[in-house]
């Protein structure tokens, strides 16, 4: 088997996936003209040139127009199912599906529509686990937040749990104390974009004023030794996701990106896609991306798999099961 067929055969879980972000193109003209919205770019062919973008700003200001696309229970589940199809190729067995209500309800969808649609999207893919991670935009600050976390309560049993996401830098973590502490009284858990763009100091806010369990990408912890040794005493996860860090500059290229030295220094590092429409590829891709830059050994993508299953949140019978079906596979 080739190295690229190993990696898509191995059973795997994706822990830092926007729905949003895997609106390709075609997709994305289909259901503008399905709702009859008009989206800023003349064509499919001039959205994809919109995508060369400077920084993670950049990358937003793209990302949340394209979404003006989706309306309707149908929209949503027609996304979910085409992530799906395309994840489950790629051996994605698991995945907590980041999604920004927020945007959606701007438009003038309402929040069940949302979660109905994404969810009747799953349905037929009986062999991926996982669930819904709903993101506050950071950026539209914590009353907004709170507000979301009241429109969304009545459907706290169809999700995972919480995240922080959009434009970190001058977006520090703190002020979402509260609505953190709120969702987690609710029962769901709690994640955070952390360290993408935003040094070190963003990622102890996430730590220990949102109670976060995971921190998404987490690539600039490398900054401050204290930092990196409580999460490697913690074995807190990092979801890095390559190609994102590439292609939205966090790095200079795919050979100056930290992953190595992550791992070298022990932390709980986990591969994932971010937004894969805008980013040059799905999970695979960014293992691959990894594997070209740094050569991939067969036991670094076991662990990198085993990790990702490991850092879920999954039952633990779930977890036992994929973990099971690591260790046959990656034989
Ligand atoms: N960072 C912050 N916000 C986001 C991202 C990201 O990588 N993707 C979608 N929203
Ligand atoms: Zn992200």
């Amino acid at each position: 088997m080739s190295a690229r067929d190993h990696i898509r055969a191995l059973p795997k879980a994706e822990l830092h996936l926007h729905i949003e972000g895997t609106l390709e193109p075609d997709l994305a003209f289909r259901l503008a003209r399905r709702n009859g919205v008009e989206l800023p770019w003349a064509d499919e062919a001039a959205l994809a040139k919109a995508m060369d973008f400077s920084d993670l700003q950049s990358f937003l200001d793209v990302y949340y127009q394209a979404m003006a696309a989706l309306r309707t229970p149908a929209d949503f589940a027609d996304l979910m199912d085409a992530y799906l199809t395309r994840a489950r190729a790629d051996g994605v067995r698991h995945a907590e599906i980041f999604f920004d209500p927020q945007v959606h309800i701007g438009n003038g969808v309402a929040f069940d529509d949302v979660v109905d649609g994404l969810l009747e999207g799953w349905r037929s893919h009986t062999d991926v686990s996982g669930g819904l991670i709903m993101c506050f935009l950071r950026d539209r600050g914590p009353e907004a937040a709170a507000d979301l976390l009241a429109a969304a309560r009545h459907r706290a049993g169809d999700l995972i749990g919480v995240g922080l996401d959009s434009a970190e830098v001058g977006n520090p973590p703190e002020p979402f104390a509260d609505v953190f502490a709120q969702a987690r009284g609710l029962g769901l858990r709690a994640v955070a974009h952390a360290g993408e763009e935003g040094g070190p100091e963003y990622v102890w806010g996430a730590l220990r004023a949102l109670g976060a369990e995971r921190i998404d990408h987490g690539i600039r912890v490398l900054e401050d030794d204290a930092l990196v040794g409580e999460l490697v005493a913690r074995q807190v996860p990092l979801t890095v996701c390559p190609l994102s860090n590439v292609r939205l500059k966090a790095v200079a290229g795919h050979a100056a990106h930290p992953f190595p030295e992550l791992l070298a220094r022990g932390l709980k590092v986990t591969v994932n896609s971010d937004d894969p429409a805008y980013f040059g590829g799905y999970l695979a891709a960014n293992f691959e991306c990894l594997d070209d830059a740094f050569g991939l050994q067969p036991q670094t993508l076991a662990t990198l798999c085993r990790n990702s299953i490991e850092a879920s949140f999954a039952a633990p019978e779930r977890q036992a099961e994929l973990l099971a079906e690591l260790g046959a596979a990656a034989q």
